[in-house]
């Protein structure tokens, strides 16, 4: 097998928390749904017992490939390739009749995946302008900037991206791509900077920053898939099984945020009715209120100043923890 991670290595975040954070029992059955190059993975099996059991998700076919190549002689790992928002679909698949008692969400795109110039997820190194996590599936970000209506990507660059710019990028992509087609992120990121007057940009970041990361979101609905996962979790987790959720954007930390509050907040009832703590739950239902499932565990965590310093990637890094109560 052509080895990608001997090439391109992905430093974990939060690694010890994220873990911690699941709350691991050494005969439990765990899903790390965002694999990657394993780093989670490899604590949490060094916390497993023979009875436990890890299942690995990833979109990604080069993570898969990996995985399957290291995990090929331990009976307590299998490998799924897809969305981790069908991870119900990955246990009926795999015949799995064990609800999990944890899942792992470690979000956004991995170091092997933006180091790769071939896999076009980045402003820095030129290569054929893809972005996708699995390559095999869906339209590619030139397939899309190509022949997208200006305002679409403009909405898309703002929304994603929260670009202030995004208008003007819009309009001049949709310029000059009439001139030669946009195939390769440099070509890119060159046109994105000439639509950013020069006094706007930021000293020292790249002024294709926001664009790159938004057309990433975009064309792999990852905003999607976190929301079709966390409303899953609602029936597939085991009960008192733990959600644990690292994100790097403010979009996705909002979704956690808020999904985590609405399932955990009981209603304010009103003074002098006569029910007790344990009818709490039915009567809430019954008056149409959203009912109680999860607990949140602790408050959210940031990386430290430590791994900050050796990680630059994790200073934007903030983990949410839920657990299934009901
Ligand atoms: C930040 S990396 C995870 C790194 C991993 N925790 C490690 O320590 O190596 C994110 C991974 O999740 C995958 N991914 C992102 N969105 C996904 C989705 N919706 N479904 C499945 N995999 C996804 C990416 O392909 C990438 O490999």
């Amino acid at each position: 097998m052509n080895d990608p991670a001997a090439e391109f290595q992905h430093e974990t975040v939060l690694l010890k928390e994220a873990v911690d954070a699941l709350a691991v029992k050494n005969d439990g059955f765990y899903i790390d749904a965002t694999f990657g190059r394993g780093g989670h993975s490899s604590l949490i099996l060094s916390r497993l017992n023979k009875s436990g059991c890890l299942l690995l998700i990833d979109k990604d076919p080069q993570a898969i490939a990996y995985a399957k190549e290291k995990y090929k002689k331990d009976a307590r790992v299998v490998v799924w390739q897809g969305s981790f928002k069908d991870f119900p679909r990955a246990l009926e698949q795999l015949e799995i009749n064990r609800k999990p008692d944890g899942l792992l969400l470690d979000l956004g795109v991995s170091s092997p995946q933006l180091d790769d110039a071939s896999r076009g997820f980045s402003f820095q190194r030129d290569g054929e302008l893809d972005m996708r996590m699995n390559p095999e599936v869906g339209e590619s970000a030139a397939e899309w900037i190509n022949v997208a209506e200006e305002k679409e990507i403009a909405d898309v660059l703002w929304q994603f991206g929260e670009e202030r710019f995004a208008r003007r990028i819009a309009r001049s992509i949709v310029k000059k791509r009439v001139l030669s087609p946009i195939e390769t992120t440099l070509h890119l990121a060159n046109i994105i900077a000439g639509a950013i007057p020069k006094a706007k940009q930021k000293k020292g970041k790249n002024p294709a920053t926001k664009s790159f990361q938004a057309i990433r979101i975009f064309i792999n609905k990852e905003l999607d898939d976190l929301e079709g996962c966390l409303q899953r979790s609602i029936h597939s987790l085991a009960q008192h099984g733990r959600i644990v959720i690292i994100s790097f954007h403010s979009l996705e930390d909002r979704m956690v945020k808020r999904f985590l509050k609405d399932k955990s907040t009981r209603a304010k009832l009103p003074r002098g009715l006569p029910i007790m703590d344990s009818q709490l739950d039915e009567w809430q239902k019954k008056n149409g209120m959203p009912a109680v499932v999860f607990e949140i565990i602790g408050k959210p965590v940031k990386a430290s100043v430590q791994e900050i310093a050796v990680n630059a990637r994790s200073r934007s890094a903030i983990m949410r923890t839920g657990e299934k109560i009901a």
